[in-house]
């Protein structure tokens, strides 16, 4: 099923951006049969997107009642905190959408972020119906992703031993947290078998600071981490211009 060819979109600024991949994810619910499974990313050029999903513009063009939802990540803090990716989606988008809360399916913040990843993968397993993935039925229609300046991307950043994870679907991760003083934050990401397991992946990347970072990870430097995304199916690059310079003609 995999497509090697990546599919990339530049746009002048990231507000565009955030339309062109809106009436693409648009488009691929739409062509999906049955229910439409979409792993969402934390930052800040898809938020604009979900606001976007959620205007008037776009509310009625997508298929609410057949749309699950999951986390490609989360910050080990509670679903209310600033720092949270649920709480983020939820301001953008869930408050205004028509999913029912079965159709949501945030990272469970437990009493552990390891109990917490062992959670999601149940529950992850359950949705999927089989504990092992198969490459012709992908685990999500699409994947949305972001690129942090590190090569970082969903929670997995570099030198961490989430990279070596090739059996859990969902692991626990470590992030600096401002840098006086250095504070590692907990995180839960998916892993990488279960983020390729994706009909379509989606890195969504705006900005002037992501340019040189974006040129390593697209001429596919190996030991970043960003790098390592190759979906079972397609791979889209969103990208504003400002991104985009890192890349050449
Ligand atoms: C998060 C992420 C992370 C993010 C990148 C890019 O929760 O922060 O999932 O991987 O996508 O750091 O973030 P920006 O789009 O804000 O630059």
């Amino acid at each position: 099923m995999s497509d090697d060819t990546a599919i990339t979109d530049i746009s002048t600024d990231a507000g565009t951006l955030a339309r062109r991949a809106a009436d693409w994810l648009v488009e691929r619910a739409m062509s999906t049969e049955g229910r439409f499974t979409l792993a969402l990313s934390g930052g800040s050029t898809p938020k604009l997107l979900y606001q976007l999903l959620a205007s008037s513009d776009y509310i009625d063009r997508m298929p609410w009642s057949r749309t699950h939802l999951f986390w490609g990540d989360e910050r080990f803090v509670a679903p209310d905190s600033k720092r949270s990716n649920y709480r983020m989606v939820r301001d953008a988008m869930l408050t205004k959408v028509p999913l029912k809360p079965e159709q949501i399916h945030p990272v469970p913040i437990t009493t552990s972020p390891m109990l917490s990843a062992a959670h999601y993968e149940r529950e992850l397993k359950s949705f999927y119906g089989a504990d092992v993935l198969e490459a012709a039925r992908p685990l999500f229609d699409v994947t949305l992703l972001g690129l942090g300046t590190d090569g970082h991307t969903a929670s997995l950043f570099p030198g961490t031993d989430a990279l070596d994870e090739v059996e859990r679907w969902a692991t626990v991760s470590s992030a600096i947290a401002g840098t006086k003083p250095t504070v590692f934050e907990p995180r839960i990401s998916l892993s990488f078998p279960a983020l390729n397991s994706s009909r379509a992946a989606a890195f969504l990347v705006a900005g002037a600071d992501k340019s040189a970072m974006l040129g390593k990870v697209m001429a596919g430097q190996g030991n970043l981490p960003a790098a390592r995304i190759e979906p079972v199916g397609q791979l889209f690059w969103f990208l504003d211009r400002a991104a985009a310079e890192g890349l050449g003609e």
